[in-house]
């Protein structure tokens, strides 16, 4: 059988800077091949030339056996090659079926039809989307499932996926490899690109490790475990499981009272929720996409203005606050960590320096409004460090940078505030095995350090290590407070859907 697609010795550099080496890799019809490695290995840049987002350097891609070459995305389309971004391409004054509909008639038909046609088809994937929404009202987790369905719509022979698991739920999952099996047994050829191991082996049929850039193993998924996947990725053993069992001894007590929160209502998405958050611990916080954690956390940070209309009140330290800019919080020491690093994360065109700076001017830790090299290239350096983010070099603009290490930008430019309170959202969102580590030793540091953590997470493993209590979520309220000592998975899923 030849294969679908098959890209021979591909290269890709950036400003000389290798990005992707000398890559052999194949796809056949019916396949779901899971592409793996570490932040920054090579994973987007390799399926971007497939997709012909970017230019080889060198190398031939050869598609049913034919050399190709692409102008354009949508090039590529045409000749039945689509890809789901890791950083969403919908356009966000438009809504979810114009988007879907997109370069295809239909976007010009009239537009009742088109959203009762896109109603159908998003229900026949169960993608719960409105397709009337404007796509910048969405979360990350929907204006995924819009991509998705965009390159389902399209027919496309070869879907790829990068990381298009890492903001759905549990269910949402479900019903996502569901899809995916529907797509293989219909003969298309998948591309699978995640951080979540277990998945790859689960549903995958080949595996291809990449790191810095080089192909570095590849084979049948049935001759792969977790072990030897992680060695492959990092090169070398990663000592320890991730993930503990939490005992008495482990858990933190609670210090001053940080926020309390009565009865805040806002639209829909959050309904006179209460509950506190304490200093010198990590408070989870668990629920499913919908459920209005974000929502409630965007509103204690004055990202969200408040709908006091139905009134409700948050206390911080005591003081009542009511906030109409993220500004005013972070003056008060909330900063809040987005999960959605493309949209309001940071200025992509920006350097990783300028970005974090930008943290500290925000900060009332800084004064004065003149900016120094020096202490921008310092910051940028303590940072960089202590986050690990890599990068081509120290003047990259964050939109050279991986899916993983633009996330260790999100956190450092939070950091970088100095907060008393700090709300991670979905922190480990998209990164490595390795970056997972560094990034909940961080967490874990700073409410040592005694400041006041929220994590709000739908990575049950990541709720139940490190929260030292649980909050969970539930249309719109904090339904009910666990412990992680008594809580497991079930639990927290059952109190997350009943
Ligand atoms: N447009 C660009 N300009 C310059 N460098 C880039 C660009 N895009 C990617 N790179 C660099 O190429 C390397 C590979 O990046 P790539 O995005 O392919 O990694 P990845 O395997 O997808 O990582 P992640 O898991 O974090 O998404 C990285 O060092 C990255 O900084
Ligand atoms: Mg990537």
């Amino acid at each position: 059988m030849t294969p679908l697609v098959q890209m021979e010795k591909i290269s890709k550099a950036y400003r000389g800077v290798p990005a992707v080496r000398e890559v052999d890799f194949d796809l056949f019809p019916g396949e779901i091949h899971a592409l793996l490695g570490e932040n920054g290995a090579g994973k987007s840049t390799l399926t971007k030339m497939m997709a012909g987002v970017v230019d080889p350097s060198s190398g031939r891609i050869l598609l049913d056996g034919q050399e190709v070459t692409f102008a354009s995305p949508n090039a590529a389309l045409d000749a039945g090659i689509a890809m789901v971004f890791q950083e969403t391409s919908l356009i966000p004054s438009m809504t979810v079926a114009q988007n879907l509909y997109l370069g295809t008639e239909k976007a010009l038909n009239r537009l009742r039809g088109t959203y009762i046609s896109a109603q159908q088809f998003l229900q026949s994937l169960n993608f719960a989307v409105d397709p009337t929404a404007m796509v910048d009202t969405l979360g990350a987790a929907k204006r995924q499932m819009v991509e998705i369905a965009r390159a389902v719509h399209h027919r496309a022979r070869v879907i790829i996926f990068d990381e298009p698991t890492a903001s759905l739920t549990p269910e949402e999952k479900r019903h996502f490899f569901a899809l995916l099996q529907r797509l293989k047994s219909s003969g298309v050829a998948i591309v699978f690109i995640s951080h979540a191991l277990e998945e790859a082996l689960q549903i995958s049929d080949r595996i291809t490790i990449l790191r810095d850039g080089e192909l570095v193993s590849h084979g049948a998924t049935r001759d792969y475990d977790r072990d030897k996947i992680i060695a492959a990725m990092v090169g070398r053993t990663l000592s320890g499981a991730l993930y503990r069992k939490r005992d008495a001894s482990t858990l933190r007590r609670p210090g001053k009272k940080a926020l309390s929160v009565q009865d805040i209502s806002q639209g829909r998405a959050v309904r006179n929720t209460s509950f506190s958050v304490f200093e010198g611990q990590i408070t989870g916080v668990f629920g499913l996409i919908g459920s209005g954690r974000t929502e409630t956390f965007k509103i204690v940070a004055g990202i969200t203005k408040r709908d006091f209309l139905m009134g409700g009140t948050i206390e911080l330290y005591d003081r009542p606050v009511r906030y109409y800019t993220p500004a005013e919080a972070v003056a008060d020491g909330i900063v809040y960590v987005t999960e959605d690093r493309k949209i309001e994360g940071f200025f992509e065109t920006m350097s990783v320096a300028e970005n974090l700076f930008g943290g500290l001017l925000a900060s009332p830790h800084h004064h004065g409004a003149v900016v120094r090299m020096s202490e921008m290239r310092d910051l940028a350096a303590e940072w960089t460090k202590k986050l690990n983010v890599k990068a081509i070099n120290d003047n990259a603009r964050v939109v050279e940078l991986s899916g993983g290490n633009q996330q260790k930008v999100v956190i450092g430019k939070g950091l970088v505030q100095r907060p008393r309170l700090v709300i991670f959202d979905e922190p480990t969102r998209g990164v490595d095995v390795a970056a997972i580590a560094e990034i909940h030793k961080i967490v874990n540091d700073l409410a040592d350090s005694g400041l006041a953590v929220v994590m709000i997470s739908s990575y049950l493993p990541e709720v139940l290590n490190l929260s030292d209590r649980i909050l969970v979520c539930r249309q719109g309220r904090i339904v009910e407070e666990l412990s992680p000592l008594e809580a497991t998975e079930e639990k927290i899923m059952y109190a997350a859907v009943h």
